[in-house]
């Protein structure tokens, strides 16, 4: 894919705009239309293939937003979605048919999940599940009709850091299509486009976005299959509105440190629990003894604002220290200014089965944190008067 002409923070602020222009606005306009005007039909015949047609087909506020995202992502092109769950399923629906097989890492977001193992079948379209770091279970569930792999890195909520370097060789022997949801990561920690992954997807709602404000999805990737989805989308419908795409432009600008002081947070928040007495387990891949520390810091720039722990008590005490946080706020979601916390259990992987979960890793007693860009004393200090609630005690916290 594409070679990167400057760094992440010059292309968040400066990517997707023209800077030749002259006498523009600085700020991208807002094309607040659902249609786009012409002077006659063969100017409309000309316009059909453009982004100044029909809004659900494409939009100019789209298109800067699509280049800037494309740019930091080294990829060929980008697409906004209307979420991040329509991102996903208006590219599987794209690129799979009725007979086609998908293997996927169990460790996914559960909507992912939900679409693989009810919807799809409905279609004709089965999913294998393996081990989401087990690289011999993902071979051999590849089948004859077997088209894609589906992976997330770092996934959710336990943090598990797949090694881009060995799906995608295993991919290309197969010649599957790789698609992988970076949400967690965002391109200041990751580009997957350079280990060769084929398709990019993000929950824009979160770090791209950054302010809790606007729902959104994003894929990037080869241009060809970027076509493909496109006209899936044009047919499905699920095109984001321009005005959020103004928001979600304006969320880019301030994206790369908006992320290294999440970074930096997250570490110091991961520190602070991996030391705690009433703290079981901390996962987080940038944390000093976790078994996958090595790995994330070869194909990670920073581990990134989202981090798990378990509390040595009860799935109530998780509970009551959820409650007990007062700069973490309880809610689900992830990637914005502000700290979020939330127990997997009861929102993001409250859908999927107790059996699924448990091999995922996701217990009653395990708390998510999305750290925000506040001070980190303030936010550990917090965390150290909530933990009183925790009745058990442990020597040392387990990291991984
Ligand atoms: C990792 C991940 N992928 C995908 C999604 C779905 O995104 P959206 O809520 O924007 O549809 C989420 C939402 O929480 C997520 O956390």
């Amino acid at each position: 894919m594409k070679k990167h002409q400057h760094h992440a923070e010059t292309e968040a602020v400066r990517g997707g705009t023209d800077l030749h222009k002259k006498n523009g606005p600085l700020a991208t306009p807002i094309y607040q239309t659902s249609t786009f005007e012409v002077t006659d039909s063969d100017q409309q015949v000309r316009a059909t293939s453009t982004d100044m047609f029909y809004t659900r087909y494409g939009n100019p506020t789209h298109t800067v937003a699509e280049k800037a995202i494309a740019e930091l992502e080294g990829a060929d092109a980008a697409l906004l979605f209307a979420s991040g769950m329509n991102a996903i399923t208006t590219s599987i629906l794209s690129l799979l048919k009725s007979g086609d097989h998908v293997v996927a890492q169990r460790d996914i977001y559960g909507g992912a999940t939900k679409f693989f193992s009810q919807w799809l079948p409905k279609l004709g379209i089965e999913t294998t599940f393996v081990d989401t770091v087990e690289y011999d279970q993902h071979a051999r569930a590849i089948q004859p009709n077997t088209k894609l792999l589906y992976l997330e890195s770092p996934t959710n909520p336990v943090l598990r850091v797949v090694d881009l370097r060995k799906v995608t060789a295993l991919a290309r022997q197969h010649n599957l299509i790789t698609f992988i949801d970076s949400t967690f990561a965002t391109p200041i920690n990751q580009r997957p486009a350079d280990f060769g992954i084929d398709l990019i997807m993000h929950s824009g709602t979160k770090y791209y976005a950054g302010h809790a404000d606007l729902i959104c999805g994003i894929v990037a990737g080869r241009k060809d299959l970027i076509t493909t989805i496109h006209e899936t989308r044009t047919t499905l419908g699920g095109t984001m509105d321009p005005h959020a795409a103004w928001l979600l432009l304006r969320g880019i600008k301030t994206l790369a440190v908006r992320v290294q002081r999440q970074n930096d947070n997250a570490l110091r928040v991961a520190q602070f629990l991996a030391q705690h007495a009433r703290v079981r387990r901390v996962h987080y891949p940038f944390v000093e003894g976790h078994p996958q520390r090595p790995l994330a810091m070869e194909q990670m720039q920073g581990g990134g604002g989202v981090l798990s722990f378990e509390v040595d008590g009860s799935g109530e005490d998780a509970r009551q220290l959820s409650e007990a946080l007062h700069l973490f706020t309880l809610a689900p979601s992830l990637g914005g200014v502000e700290s979020l916390v939330t127990i997997p259990v009861l929102t993001s992987h409250g859908m999927i089965s107790p059996e699924h979960r448990q091999k995922m890793g996701v217990t009653e007693q395990l708390i998510r944190l999305s750290v925000g860009i506040e001070n980190a004393d303030d936010l550990i200090a917090d965390l150290e008067q909530a933990l009183t609630v925790v009745t058990g005690t442990h020597q040392h916290a387990q990291v991984g």
